[in-house]
């Protein structure tokens, strides 16, 4: 079979206009096409064009507005944390291009807070990775990393950290997993060094987070420490229904 008759049309028509929007041929806040006028265009059904714009909105790249239609969102990254997701992932499901830049990647001995938010000794050996994070080349978060060195030997030898992602590396080469994790989210302003590396002026917004992962036998797995661009992320949580107790 060949790769045209694999993908599904309304994914096709979904990847056209997702180009597009890439392009900046459809800037943000610029309206789509509607349903009808897109299947008359592709010379599809109506149900086609609505599951290429379904599967856009899905993607955090395009919204439907109540009886208007629906828009080219901003540039930012829709990020769902309801699911343990790498940055590899977030980036590629809004149909962007991940890439990192690696800053640094050495064997360390643990300071005292990384070791507490692990669980180890301090002065313990970890793996220190320091990533400046892209989409589509741009800069969008720096990202340090702290993962025991004896859950992962040889960890930083074991992929190149430019492209490849640190949860597919630690699934595929050490068996490990992330099943549950904290995520600390903490807005900020960002730095003279953290705003030259990523491109911002010093003092613009930013998100500092942190995440503490552990695999299924509760074993911290990495302690992550990251500054996310204020301008390009959406952090996006889909909460339970809560107590009515006040
Ligand atoms: C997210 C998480 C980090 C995690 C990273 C892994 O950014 N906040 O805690 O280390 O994803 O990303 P990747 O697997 O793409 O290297």
């Amino acid at each position: 079979m060949s790769d045209r008759q694999a993908t599904p049309q309304y994914r096709r028509i979904a990847d056209e206009l997702l180009a597009a929007i890439r392009s900046g041929k459809l800037a943000s806040g610029l309206r789509l096409p509607s349903e009808r006028e897109l299947s008359a265009e592709f010379g599809v059904s109506r149900m086609t064009a609505r599951g290429a714009l379904k599967a856009l909105v899905e993607q955090g790249v395009i919204a439907s507005v109540e009886a208007r239609g629906y828009f080219v969102t901003t540039n930012r990254i829709d990020q769902r944390l309801q699911t343990l997701t790498s940055f590899t992932e977030e980036v590629r499901r809004t149909g962007r291009r991940p890439s990192s830049v690696v800053l640094a990647a050495r064997r360390m001995d643990a300071s005292g807070e990384v070791a507490a938010e692990l669980g180890i000794a301090a002065g313990s050996e970890v793996y220190h990775l320091l990533r400046l994070r892209q989409a589509d080349g741009v800069p969008v978060a720096l990202e340090g990393a702290h993962v025991p060195a004896d859950l992962a030997p040889g960890l930083l030898d074991a992929a190149d950290f430019a492209s490849a992602s640190l949860y597919a590396t630690l699934k595929r080469v050490y068996g490990i997993l992330p099943v549950e994790a904290e995520n600390t989210f903490e807005a900020s302003a960002a730095g003279a060094s953290d705003a030259a590396i990523l491109d911002l002026a010093a003092g613009a917004p930013v998100l500092r987070m942190t995440r503490r992962s552990l695999a299924a036998d509760g074993r911290a797995i990495e302690f992550v420490q990251s500054v996310y661009r204020g301008d390009r992320f959406t952090m996006r949580v889909r909460l339970a229904p809560g107590s009515t107790d006040a």
